[in-house]
């Protein structure tokens, strides 16, 4: 397999196209939006130069990695030759399924159909699709370039060979995957994203701040990085979202978005990426906020 298709150019499609074009496949990066594929490009380019830097790889397989990248405004052109299409566009249901509608016409039989999804289920966005069986969840994790996990994603239909096939690729990009069965929040975020919706409970609750609930889980649990401000990366409308496709699917309370979480999305505070959540990232604060990740 050389071939691969990444749709969306946003936080995880760049990291995703990277990460397959530092591994020598050749990448479509395709987006509704040439403002977003030029951004897309320019973080790529940025995060490569980063890594020059600390020479974890040379200025040739830089440039290499950027000259296997192309990139397309219409599915159907950024398609053709796919023989893997990664689907890596905003978590919206009815958004996944007109663009899985789509793939199922304009791909060859034989593309494997995959989807970064967070939470929605593999098996209703397989349905939608004439080859149920060659739809597969690839869950990737956030920055897609250093993370090493993939969560493999069975739909109900999904083939032995295509899971194979997937396990397979995610190990030649120097990813570990991990085969889970398609149930809501799959694995990762039915255990992550309860722990961050209390965290964010607790805050509303007045228990502490900001920076003394990422504090107790940082030093007291060794979390890398406090849960609220890992909800700021993530983002906040996509951890409303997982979460609202775990209450629905679960039908139980326990996985209710706290009311604080829905405030904040409704006016906007989506974290990192609307430039504020539970920290500020204005320019002038971005560079103190992003580097408290690393303390
Ligand atoms: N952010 C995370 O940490 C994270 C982690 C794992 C998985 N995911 C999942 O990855 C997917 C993408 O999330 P993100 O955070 O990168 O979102 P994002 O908002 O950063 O990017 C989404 C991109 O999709 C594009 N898009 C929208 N409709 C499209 C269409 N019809 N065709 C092509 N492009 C289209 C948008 O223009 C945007 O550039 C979601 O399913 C999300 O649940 C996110």
């Amino acid at each position: 397999m050389k071939n691969i298709a990444v749709i969306g150019a946003g936080t995880m499609g760049n990291g995703i196209a990277h990460t397959f074009a530092q591994k020598g496949f050749k990448v479509q990066l395709i987006d509704i939006s040439q403002q977003a594929l030029d951004k897309g490009l320019a973080t790529i380019g940025k995060n490569l130069d980063r890594m020059v830097a600390k020479e974890k790889i040379t200025e040739a397989d830089k440039n290499s990695t950027l000259e296997n990248i192309t990139t397309a405004t219409s599915l159907k052109e950024g398609v053709e030759y796919a023989e893997l299409v990664v689907e890596a566009a905003t978590e919206n249901i009815d958004l996944k399924l007109k663009i899985f509608e789509d793939l199922s016409e304009l791909c060859s039989e034989e593309t494997i159909l995959a989807t970064n999804t967070s939470s929605i289920s593999i098996t209703q966005i397989a349905a939608v699709t004439v080859r149920p069986e060659r739809v597969i969840g690839m869950h990737f994790m956030n920055p897609v370039p250093i993370m090493k996990l993939v969560e493999i994603i069975r739909g109900y239909n999904t083939s032995d060979e295509v899971t194979k096939t997937i396990m397979d690729i995610s190990k030649q990009l120097g990813k570990i995957p991990t085969e889970v069965n398609d149930y809501p929040g799959f694995v990762a975020n039915r255990i992550l994203m309860p722990m961050i919706n209390e965290s964010i409970e607790t805050l509303y609750n007045g228990v502490a701040g900001v920076q003394e609930i990422d504090t107790v889980m940082k030093l007291g649990m060794a979390h890398p990085m406090g849960p609220l401000q890992l909800a700021d990366f993530i983002g906040l409308d996509v951890c409303l979202s997982i979460l609202n496709v775990m209450y629905d699917g679960f039908k139980n309370p326990k996985y209710a978005p706290c009311p604080l979480l829905v405030n904040m999305v409704m006016a906007g505070k989506l974290g990192v990426k609307s430039g504020e959540g539970f920290y500020d990232y204005s320019e002038s604060r971005k560079a103190e906020n992003v580097a408290k990740q690393f303390q």
